[in-house]
C-alpha cells in the first residue's frame, strides 16, 4: 500500500501527541457494513510522549498501568507478539513496519483521561496518538486517512479485534463543533455543524461501568451474521441496501433483524446529518430539532436492543431513566455488551438526569455510573 505522500528528514527526537476518544451520534455496527456513521471527537483522549532511542527498543509505559512496562525490539515485532494494553502501541509500530517504514526505537509514555472499555474508543485514541508520534519522528509525511488505516490495521491484525473504521477516522479527522458524516463505502467525509451547548443542550455520556471487550466473540459473530445477510441478499455489504422491503426478503428472522438494524441506522445517520445541516423536516419546527434528533437516538437504542441484540441491562435502564427525567433521547454507543449511553438533555434537566440515574443504579446495587459532558472537539494533534 502506498500511503506515504512524501518524506522529510526527521528534525526532532521528541514530541507529545494527543488523540481524542469519540462519541457517536448515529450509525452503530454500520462501519464494517459499509454504511454511514456520524461520530464526533471528545475533548478527552490519550497523550503519547514519544522520544527516539538508539538501541532499537520500543519501551512502553502507561501512567494508568505503572507496573506494566513493556519493552520489545522493534525488529522482533510480529503479529500478536505483545499482549495487553501495550499491544495497541506495539501494533502501530508493527503496522508501520509492515508498510515499509523504518520505525525507530522509541520510548512511549502514555497518559489518558478516557475510561477504558466505556465505548468511547480509548484503544483507537491510543493507536492514533502513537501513530502520529511515530510517523512524525520517523520523518514521514502521511495523510490522516492513511494513518487511520495503519491504526485500524494494528487493531485488526496485531491486537486481533475485528473492528471497523469509525474509531480511528473519528480520532484523526473530526473537527471541533462538528460531527463527521462518514460514508464507509466511499470514505467520503462531510463535516456537519454540531454544537449542542449553543442550543442549550448537553450531550451527556453515561458510563454504565460495565466494561466491554471487542476481542471477545460476540462482536465478531454480529459481523459474520451481517456478512451472511448481505450474501443472501446478493450484495457485497449491507450498506448497499437502502430499502427495508428488501431486508424483509431474508427468510431467517435473526439475519432479518440484524440487517434491519444496519439499514435503519444508516438512514438515521443521514437524517440527523441533514437536520443539522439544513434543518429538520418541514413538519418539525426548527426550534424542535433536538427533540427530532433525540427521537432518532431512542429509536436507534431500541433497534440495537431488539434487532441487533447488543445492549445490556444497565444501558436499557439508563435510557429509560433519562427519558423519564426529561432527555430528548438516548442510546447506547459503541460495539455494545457494555460501555456508555449518549443522552441529549436540555441543559436545565442535566442535574436531575444525573441524580435520577445515580439513584436508580444505586437502588439496583449497580456500580455508580460516571458522567462526561461530550463536547464535539478537535481531532488528534501534536501538543508539544
Ligand atoms: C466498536 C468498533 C467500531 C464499530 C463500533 C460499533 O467501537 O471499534 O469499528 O463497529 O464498535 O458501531
Amino acid at each position: 500500500m502506498a500511503f506515504c505522500t512524501g518524506s522529510r528528514p526527521a528534525v526532532n527526537s521528541y514530541g507529545v501527541w494527543f488523540a481524542p476518544g469519540r462519541g457517536n451520534l448515529m450509525g452503530e455496527h454500520t462501519d464494517y457494513n459499509e454504511g454511514l456513521v456520524l461520530p464526533f471527537a471528545l475533548a478527552q483522549g490519550v497523550t503519547a510522549s514519544v522520544s527516539l532511542r538508539d538501541d532499537g527498543l520500543l519501551v512502553m509505559r502507561s501512567k494508568q498501568m505503572p507496573d506494566d512496562i513493556v519493552s520489545v525490539p522493534v525488529d522482533a515485532l510480529s503479529s500478536a507478539s505483545v499482549r495487553g494494553w501495550a499491544a495497541y502501541p506495539a501494533g502501530v509500530a508493527w503496522a508501520l513496519r509492515s508498510e515499509g517504514v523504518a520505525v525507530p526505537g522509541a520510548s512511549i509514555e502514555i497518559d489518558s483521561d478516557l475510561p477504558v472499555g466505556a465505548g468511547v474508543s480509548s484503544s483507537a485514541a491510543l493507536e492514533c496518538a502513537v501513530a502520529l508520534g511515530l510517523s512524525s519522528l520517523a520523518g514521514l509525511s502521511v495523510t490522516r486517512r492513511a494513518l487511520a488505516a495503519i491504526a485500524r490495521q494494528a487493531e485488526n491484525e496485531f491486537v486481533g479485534a475485528p473492528t471497523g473504521i469509525i474509531d480511528q477516522h473519528a480520532s484523526l479527522l473530526c473537527e471541533a463543533g462538528h460531527a463527521m458524516l462518514l460514508d464507509c463505502a466511499t470514505r467520503s467525509i462531510t463535516q456537519v455543524p454540531f454544537d449542542p451547548a449553543a442550543a442549550g443542550v448537553v450531550a451527556l455520556l453515561i458510563d454504565t461501568r460495565v466494561t466491554h471487550a471487542l476481542v471477545s466473540g460476540a462482536y465478531a459473530r454480529r459481523r459474520a451474521e451481517c456478512e451472511e445477510a448481505a450474501r443472501q441478499l446478493g450484495v457485497p455489504f449491507l450498506g448497499q441496501v437502502t430499502s427495508l422491503a428488501q431486508v424483509d426478503e431474508l427468510a431467517d428472522p435473526v439475519l432479518r433483524r440484524r440487517a434491519r438494524h444496519v439499514v435503519s441506522d444508516s438512514a438515521r445517520a443521514r437524517a440527523i446529518a441533514t437536520a443539522l445541516t439544513s434543518g429538520p423536516p418541514a413538519v418539525v419546527a426548527s426550534s424542535e430539532i433536538y427533540g427530532y434528533i433525540g427521537k432518532l437516538l431512542t429509536e436507534a437504542h431500541l433497534s440495537l436492543r431488539n434487532d441487533f441484540e447488543v445492549s445490556w441491562p444497565e444501558a436499557d435502564v439508563a435510557v429509560e431513566t433519562v427519558l423519564a427525567s426529561g432527555a430528548y433521547g438516548a442510546r447506547m454507543i459503541g460495539g455494545g455488551f457494555g460501555g456508555s449511553v449518549l443522552a441529549l438533555v436540555p441543559a436545565e434537566c442535566a442535574t436531575v438526569v444525573r441524580t435520577d440515574i445515580s439513584r436508580v443504579f444505586a437502588a439496583r446495587g449497580w456500580a455508580p455510573p460516571e458522567f462526561l459532558d461530550a463536547v464535539p472537539s478537535a481531532a488528534a494533534r501534536q501538543i508539544a
